[in-house]
């Protein structure tokens, strides 16, 4: 079964002239009907980005995480259980009469629940489960209809609900894990490419997620940063860097300082360990 969570509003959302636009384009291609995608390497802020415009929506989100485990049951729905009803009559004593009735429980999953009610399906890491398990979602984006397992007691079809909007994050393709998606549902919605933040986002998330003032967070991130451009290493630092290293520098009461041995050796920890699968040559 997936998850199938309703999102509450997070706090501490920045939001940046760079984020800003980016929730601009993805609201106006929802508002239209259209399905959006955010697509980029770890750390570029896609499942926090998708939460924060599936909550401007005004919608409850339904949540799901894709996996190479996942099967149509997980995001439509499935036969989980029954309800066992016993009815034991010996009003007269002399006669037993028993009564046993068992009804199967269709439950639906996270898709078909936000189909069904026009919930914003948030859909994270999508191309993780595999290409025929969302086979599906071909035919609610275009034809706005959900087809249901013949194990649905009842109506096979679903017409999807007006409201429902779906918003899909992914990896690139070359991403250990990550299935090539097909071509037909690539085609069904509108991909916005993310990169690694603009400097002044970066500072900014640093700071938020860290508790740190803004002039130290500047100084962290440009560690990371300049790292980040060398390019030496497959595997850059993320954001996530950023923030581990300030949260780090805060919790210990160190300013960053490069001629401070401690909190040089915080920086190295936590930025090998990001790329610690370096390319040798
Ligand atoms: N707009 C934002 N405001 C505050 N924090 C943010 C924002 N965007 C991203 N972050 C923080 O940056 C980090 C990375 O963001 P997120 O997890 O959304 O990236 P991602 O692209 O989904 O990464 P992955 O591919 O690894 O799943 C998280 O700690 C997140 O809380
Ligand atoms: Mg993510």
């Amino acid at each position: 079964m997936s998850s199938n969570v309703k999102v509450q509003p997070q706090g501490g959302f920045v939001e940046t002239p760079y984020i800003k636009d980016l929730v601009t384009r993805a609201l106006a291609y929802l508002q239209a009907g259209f399905a959006v995608h955010f697509c980029g390497p770890a750390g570029t802020g896609k499942t926090t980005l998708a939460l924060h415009v599936a909550q401007k929506l005004g919608r409850p989100v339904a949540l799901t995480y894709g996996n190479s485990d996942f099967n149509p049951t997980d995001l439509i729905g499935g036969i989980y259980g029954y309800k066992e009803r016993k009815v034991i009559d010996n009003f007269i004593h002399s006669v037993l009469k028993t009564e046993e009735e068992m009804t199967f429980r269709w439950t639906d999953a996270a898709l078909t629940e936000a189909c069904r009610k026009g919930y914003t399906l948030v859909y994270d890491e999508f191309t993780r489960s595999r290409p025929e398990t969302n086979n599906v979602l071909l035919g609610v984006l275009e034809e706005k209809l959900l087809q249901l397992p013949p194990v649905k007691i009842g109506d096979t079809w679903l017409k999807v609900h007006p409201d429902f909007r779906a918003i899909f994050t992914s990896n690139p393709e070359e991403y250990a894990g990550v299935y090539r998606s097909q071509d037909a549902l690539r085609d069904r919605m509108i991909t916005i490419n993310l990169d690694h933040f603009d400097e002044e986002t970066e500072i900014a998330v640093t700071a938020a997620k860290s508790g740190l003032p803004l002039e130290d967070a500047r100084r962290v991130v440009k560690i990371v940063r300049d790292y980040r451009t060398k390019k030496e290493y497959e595997y850059v630092p993320t954001v996530r860097a950023s923030i581990a290293i300030a949260k780090v520098t805060r919790l210990q009461g160190l300013k960053p300082n490069n001629s401070d041995p401690f909190f040089r050796q915080i920086c190295l920890d936590i930025l090998t360990s990001q790329s610690n699968r370096a390319v040798t040559n």
